[in-house]
């Protein structure tokens, strides 16, 4: 199971890599649009010094040409770009197109298994259905995480599930059950992932009992170890 972080923020991905769990990013335009300061391609370029994983940039032309003029482009920022191109019956054409050329992509905006098994035919290295936008609609995200996954594998095709549009832990838990390759997950999922109470509360109290042992010697002339 792959970890990415679904961000454009420079200094979370910094920190996600310093934990030493990035296996890739994910960017999308409204990630792209909260940063500041920097072009879409300088904080591609950016990124892609920081990771060697899979960092995903997307399209926004509707028509093929306009798609593979940006695709092109950004797949000649770094070696590990993969073009990200939204389900669409011009995606679908994009994403072939890429495939011939050799560049990797990722279809987003997936919803249904049909159209993951759609994307994967044109030749999509990764396949991205968004669990929380169908939570969000009274739907089970999961349930496309899952038949896709077992498509993929059933049928053995070379592209992976990326589980994206990731909510809270229990997503990313989920995911990994359902047999998603990859969750894209935000930083603060990430953060939430970390923390319990009970090893929040057991770390302050480890450090409060060996504070007072520490004194109590001291107390007594003695240095503890
Ligand atoms: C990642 O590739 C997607 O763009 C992202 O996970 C979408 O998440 P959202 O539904 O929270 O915008």
């Amino acid at each position: 199971m792959k970890l990415f972080l679904d961000t454009a923020e420079i200094g979370e991905i910094r920190t996600i890599a310093s934990w030493g769990v990035l296996d890739g990013v994910t960017t999308n335009p409204t990630l792209f649009a909260k940063t500041s300061g920097m072009t879409y391609d300088e904080v591609l370029k950016e990124i892609c010094t920081i990771t060697d994983g899979p960092v995903s940039a997307e399209v926004v032309a509707d028509d093929v040409e306009g798609m593979l003029k940006e695709g092109r482009h950004f797949a000649k920022l770094a070696d590990n770009i993969v073009v990200k191109v939204p389900m669409s019956e011009t995606g679908l054409q994009a994403i072939s197109r890429f495939a011939a050329e050799g560049i990797r992509t990722n279809c987003t905006l997936i919803f249904t298994a049909n159209q993951g098994l759609l994307a994967a035919k044109a030749g999509a290295s990764l396949l991205s259905p968004f669990v929380g936008r169908l939570d969000d609609i009274n739907e089970e995200g999961m349930i496309v995480i899952r038949e896709l996954s077992d498509i993929i594998r059933f049928h053995e095709i070379d592209s992976e599930v990326l589980s994206a549009s990731i909510r809270h832990p229990r997503h990313v838990t989920e995911s990994a059950l359902a047999g998603a390759h990859i969750a894209t997950i935000p930083f603060k999922v990430f953060q939430q992932m970390v923390h319990h109470p009970l090893t929040d509360k057991g770390i302050a109290q480890f450090r409060s009992d060996w504070d007072t042992a520490r004194k109590a010697l001291e107390a007594r002339g003695k240095k503890k170890g």
